[in-house]
């Protein structure tokens, strides 16, 4: 095995692997028991909308064929919600398939990019695979009375060099569930040069509150450099078909076609996603779900004494006061699954995505438990 880690390209030799959740179905063998929950990987409590998951057995009969590798249809249908041209769109296989032809297109051993301390785990695992220097800006600190353990656009801004081709901005971030206001994206991406290109990561794009999201065409716009992404795994519910795209300007995308598998989108995600972007009810429904499982959230670590980290997100990480490795083991023993974030340098953190108000009353008894 060692052989094979010196024959690996230097890049991915320091990476250690991504940490999924834990399956419920591992957890329940494990322990003999049945009824888990899973709430770790910041997936839609709701399910994928009817509609969409019609769409996707409508063509399950056809997968002898090739997908329609630049997912025609769904390309013009994500062009015309935006406003923008159907050149500006990239599908991927998820949206982390988005952010790994940015690596492979725009990163090399000889450039850097930039990102968050605290900020979501693909990113070093992009930059350190190609061989890229990572610069982590410091993250505001845990004390900070706005957006503890958030992006300070300052500082990811200080930490650009001219050996810098792309930065990370995730909005909201995971796992810290925490953003940043219109202006301060704005006074940012005014900054910086334009040969640097700018990752706007919108996974958790549809749960923010109105006011805090930012228009992506007036963006799109303005600054040339911005590759806004976004997913059908969070609200949209679709995770385990696996896909996302991106807007960004036409010259960035005609890039990214070129490192993207040829049919890295499946037929039946393709599909299911069209219908997806149809059904704004089951969006909204989502939406209004998850702000009301925050609220649950505030208000028991509130009268639980537990600090969190205010997010606007469909998860939120809350400090435990200790090692938080065996409040995760204790809470699987209930049944529960969550994420422990300790590979986040927040050892003492828990991510709790939220479920409907029966799963979160059950996390909530069982920590309450451990505890
Ligand atoms: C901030 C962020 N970006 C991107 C992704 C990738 O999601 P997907 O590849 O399922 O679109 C995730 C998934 O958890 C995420 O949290």
């Amino acid at each position: 095995m060692n052989n094979f880690l010196k024959n690996a390209v230097p890049g991915v030799q320091q990476i250690s692997p991504y940490e999924p959740g834990k399956p419920v179905e591992e957890l329940e063998r494990e322990l003999g028991i049945t009824n888990a929950i899973k709430l770790a990987s910041n997936e839609n409590p709701l399910g994928p909308s009817v509609k969409a998951v019609e769409a996707a057995r409508a063509v399950i009969g056809d997968v002898n064929y090739y997908p329609d590798g630049a997912g025609h249809k769904l390309s013009v249908a994500l062009a015309d919600k935006h406003g923008v041209d159907r050149a500006c769109i990239t599908l991927g296989n998820g949206s982390n398939d988005i952010l790994e032809l940015i690596g492979r297109a725009f990163l090399a051993p000889c450039n850097s990019a930039v990102y968050s301390e605290y900020s979501f785990a693909v990113y070093p695992l992009v930059v350190q695979a190609v061989g890229a220097e990572a610069r982590v800006a410091k993250a505001f600190p845990s004390d900070h009375d706005v957006m503890p353990y958030g992006h300070d656009l300052n500082a990811i801004y200080d930490s650009i060099t001219n050996t810098t081709r792309v930065v990370f901005l995730a909005n909201p971030n995971n796992p810290t569930g925490t953003w940043f206001e219109l202006e301060e994206l704005d006074l940012f991406l005014s900054k910086v040069d334009e040969d640097v290109l700018i990752v706007l990561d919108e996974a958790y794009f549809e749960y923010m509150p109105d006011h805090l999201k930012p228009d992506t065409n007036v963006l799109l716009n303005q600054y040339k450099n911005l590759i806004i992404t976004r997913t059908f795994s969070k609200i949209y519910g679709l995770a385990g078909l696996r896909i996302g795209y991106s807007i960004s300007h036409p010259d960035v995308a005609d890039i990214l076609n070129r490192v993207r598998q040829p049919f890295n989108t499946n037929m039946p995600a393709q599909a299911a996603a069209l219908a997806a972007i149809e059904d704004q009810n089951h969006v909204e429904n989502s939406a209004s779900l998850n702000m009301l499982g925050l609220k649950q959230y505030n208000a028991a670590f509130k009268s639980m004494g537990l600090k969190y980290i205010p997010s606007i997100a469909n998860f939120i990480a809350v400090n435990v006061n200790k090692d938080a490795m065996p409040v995760y083991d204790a809470l699987l023993r209930e049944g529960v699954i969550v994420r422990p974030v300790a590979s986040y340098k927040m050892p003492r953190f828990l991510r709790i995505t939220v479920g409907n108000q029966q799963q979160n009353d059950r996390v909530l008894t069982a920590l309450k438990k451990v505890l």
